[in-house]
């Protein structure tokens, strides 16, 4: 079956990178993505490809590239569907806020909603992609909405889970580890659904990194994968916090784990905590779905990945508190980094709402400074928490545009994102500007410790002994 039209709903992180690479290497097949959310798709059209809604390194040429001949961004959900011989969900699975499940389950009633509408449009048969990472055994209830249009129009569920990174999207997409479709590898039906969409992977895709499996491995894979990930970050932080007491160097640490081959050298970064809008969603709802089989002690061990993640934010920022003499209160302190990773402007679960809620409460006064992010962003991020009001969080929080200007009369600086910039800033000339003594707190590891100390800062860092004006210490190496 070759597919000619393709439909894609839901135009987020992962709908438009995602659309956006399948009709580059695709130029004979009419991509539509399409939201619900007329602002997104309005930028998503925005002439100045420059503005479309999501930073994302490289994500503007591709869009430039294809926007217009054969990739186009739409409102008009029905006709996109109706078109389409292959429709991809990639609308939002969020951590339910009510009822059964509140905290921990995948909320799946945007899903389901786009599973009665292609039910409701729908006048051919489809092949409906479960592109969203969704619970195992989603597929099943999917099918059961589409079963019962009476129509006659035949669906075969595939699922199809993405696995790219913010902020390195568009190389995930062109050279991914793997492609994983999941699907019914026992009927034919099923296994022409399979290959309609592998080929269209293998537009660009090596062959030998299409792996297909039964639907339910593939939705519990992308589980999984997050799981295991996510697992890394909260083992290298448990041992920071190690190596603050006994003298260790975690970044060493983790560079004599890493040459282990069994274990390698990547996602071994200590760092303030893992934010973004997967790994704690994801684990949650894998911890739901074990404690929902009865599986106590399955559920008890992933979530701890995110107890461990919670002491690592909240460490931080009694860390600052403690150091600056137990008191924070009228203190400015500056914040450099706002998104949960560098390149992108994301900041959901971003490690920096969290901190910076706890030093408010303590009264301190907060500059941010974001190379990406929109203060109203950061004031909405901090406004979902209700932990004050909307005036207390205006009031007591500066967004700048300009980090001199951030770091300007401050009493400590947290580092919390690691974009590349704030290794070329001038930092004598921010030391000059700070009350004294000027701390700095990287929540990344990302700074030269050496260097800012001969300056004169006052420096701790994550799992790191503290070093002293005199002391020799070695240049932080990031492990890859
Ligand atoms: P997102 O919130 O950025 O985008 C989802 C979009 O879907 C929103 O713009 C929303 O308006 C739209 N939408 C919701 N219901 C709709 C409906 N009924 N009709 C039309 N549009 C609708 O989310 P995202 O980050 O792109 O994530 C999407 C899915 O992909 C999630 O399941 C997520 O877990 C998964 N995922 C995300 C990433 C990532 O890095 N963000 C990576 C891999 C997988
Ligand atoms: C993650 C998965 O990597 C990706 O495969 C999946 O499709 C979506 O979820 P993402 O959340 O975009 O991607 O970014 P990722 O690079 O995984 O980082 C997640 C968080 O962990 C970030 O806050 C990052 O700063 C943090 N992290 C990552 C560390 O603190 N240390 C590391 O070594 C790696």
């Amino acid at each position: 079956m070759r597919i000619k039209n393709i439909c894609c709903i839901g135009a987020g992180y992962v709908g438009g990178p995602t659309m956006a690479v399948i009709a580059q290497k695709c130029p004979d097949i009419q991509v539509t993505v399409v939201d619900i959310n007329e602002e997104r798709i309005a930028a998503w059209n925005n002439e100045d490809v420059e503005r479309i809604p999501i930073y994302e390194p490289g994500l503007p040429a591709v869009v430039q590239e294809g926007r217009g001949r054969n990739l186009f961004f739409s409102t008009d959900v029905d006709t996109a569907i109706d078109k389409a011989e292959m429709i991809f969900i990639s609308v939002n699975t969020p951590t339910k806020t009510y009822g059964i499940g509140k905290g921990m389950a995948a909320d799946l009633k945007w899903i389901e909603l786009c599973a009665r509408q292609i039910a409701r449009i729908s006048r051919n048969d489809k092949i409906v992609v479960e592109k969203s990472t969704l619970p195992v055994r989603t597929a099943a209830a999917l099918k059961e909405i589409l079963k019962h249009t009476g129509n006659g129009v035949k669906y075969q569920i595939l699922s199809n889970p993405e696995f790219l990174a913010e902020g390195t999207a568009i190389q995930d997409l062109l050279h991914p580890d793997r492609v994983l479709i999941g699907g019914d590898i026992e009927t034919k039906d099923g296994i022409e659904a399979i290959s309609a969409l592998s080929d269209i992977y293998e537009k660009w895709v090596p062959k030998s990194k299409i792996l297909t499996t039964n639907v339910w491995s593939s939705e519990l894979s992308k589980l999984t994968a997050n799981a295991f990930l996510a697992q890394r970050v909260s083992s290298i932080n448990a041992m920071s916090e190690l190596c603050e007491v006994t003298g260790a160097d975690v970044t060493e640490v983790a560079k004599a784990l890493g040459m282990d081959s069994r274990i390698g050298p990547k996602f071994l970064n200590s760092s303030v905590g893992f934010g973004g809008s997967c790994f704690q969603k994801d684990i949650l709802n894998l911890v739901y779905i074990a404690k929902s089989f009865g599986l106590k002690q399955v559920a008890e061990y992933w979530e701890q990945v995110i107890i461990m993640n919670d002491h690592q934010k909240k460490r931080f920022a009694a860390n600052i508190i403690r150091t600056l003499y137990n008191t924070v209160s009228g203190k400015k302190i500056t914040v450099l980094g706002w998104s949960f990773k560098k390149d992108t402007n994301d900041t959901r679960e971003s490690a920096a709402i969290y901190v910076v809620d706890h030093l408010l409460n303590e009264e301190a006064e907060i500059a941010v400074y974001d190379p990406k992010v929109q203060a109203e962003q950061i004031y909405k991020d901090l406004d979902y928490l209700e932990s004050r009001n909307k005036e207390a969080n205006r009031l007591n929080l500066n967004v700048t545009n300009d980090p001199y200007e951030a770091c300007k009369d401050s009493h400590a600086i947290a580092v919390l994102t690691e974009w590349e910039e704030f290794k070329t800033y001038n930092w004598e000339k921010i030391y000059e500007n700070m009350l004294k003594p000027a701390f700095l707190f990287d929540g990344r590891n990302l700074l030269n410790i050496e260097e800012l100390t001969k300056i004169g800062f006052v420096i701790k860092s994550i799992g790191k002994p503290a070093p002293t004006k005199n002391s020799v210490v070695s240049k932080p190496a990031l492990v890859s």
